[in-house]
Formats: C-alpha cells, structure tokens, sequence
C-alpha cells in the first residue's frame, strides 16, 4: 500500500514538472553552450519557441533583452551570456528552416 502511494506520488510529481514542456538539453544540436542554453531558456518555455527561429546573433543578442525586459528573465552574466548567444546563432542561423524542406509551411519564401 505504501509502495502505491509512493509510485502515485512520484508520478503526480513527474507530472507536474511536465506541465510545461518534456525536453531534454539533448534535444537541442550539439555544440558549446547547449547546456547553458538549454537551462538558461527553457525555465519558462520549452525548445519549440526557439528551435522554430532562425535568427542572425544580433537578433538572438536582442531576444535575450526581449526576455529581460518583457518577461523578467534573471540576466544571465557577461561571460553565459556571449555563450548562449553564440550558441543560438549557430545552432539556429537564418534560413534554418531549410532543415526541414518536406514542411509547406515552413518553406515560403
Ligand atoms: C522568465 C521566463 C523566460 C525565460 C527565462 C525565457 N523566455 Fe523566451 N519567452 C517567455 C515568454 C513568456 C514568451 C512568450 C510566450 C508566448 O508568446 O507564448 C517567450 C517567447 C520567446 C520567443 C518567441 C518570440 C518572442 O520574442 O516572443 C523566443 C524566440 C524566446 N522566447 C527565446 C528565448 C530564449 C533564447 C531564452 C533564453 C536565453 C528565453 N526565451 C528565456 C519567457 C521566457
């Protein structure tokens, strides 16, 4: 009986904490700073939101400040920062929707 409740508890939890997104720092392309990245961005949201952007680095330079401003997103510091920002752009380039050119949607001009 305990051992059921233990079990239902530990699934409740598991569900709560999957109330945002189910994602993994492996789901996002390896590289320097995914990690950092991934844990510095995915507090409030998940990786789709990103992942879907392809971005120039002063572009993604100005979503970090979007976050901040608009969505009080704790700055991360100088150092974090320049990494996370390099990592978004190479990652995430312009023109990365060409990643995935079956998607209609995803090849308009
Ligand atoms: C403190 C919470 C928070 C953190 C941390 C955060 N975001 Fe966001 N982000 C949001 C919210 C809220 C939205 C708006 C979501 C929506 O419209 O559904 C958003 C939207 C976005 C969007 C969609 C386009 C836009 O500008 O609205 C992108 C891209 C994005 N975030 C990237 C990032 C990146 C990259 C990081 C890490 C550096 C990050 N976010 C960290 C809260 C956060």
């Amino acid at each position: 009986m305990l051992l059921v409740a233990m079990l239902a508890l530990g699934l409740a939890a598991g569900t709560a904490q999957a109330q945002e997104h189910n994602d993994r720092p492996e789901d996002l392309p390896a590289g320097q700073g995914r990690d950092e990245t991934f844990f510095t961005c995915t507090a409030c949201h998940g990786i789709a939101i990103i992942v879907r952007q392809g971005l120039p680095r002063e572009r993604w330079d100005a979503t970090i400040d979007d976050m901040i401003r608009q969505q009080n997103m704790p700055p991360p510091d100088d150092a974090d920062r320049r990494l996370i920002v390099d990592y978004l752009a190479a990652a995430f380039p312009p023109r990365a929707r060409g990643r995935q050119p079956n998607n209609p949607f995803l090849n308009r001009p």
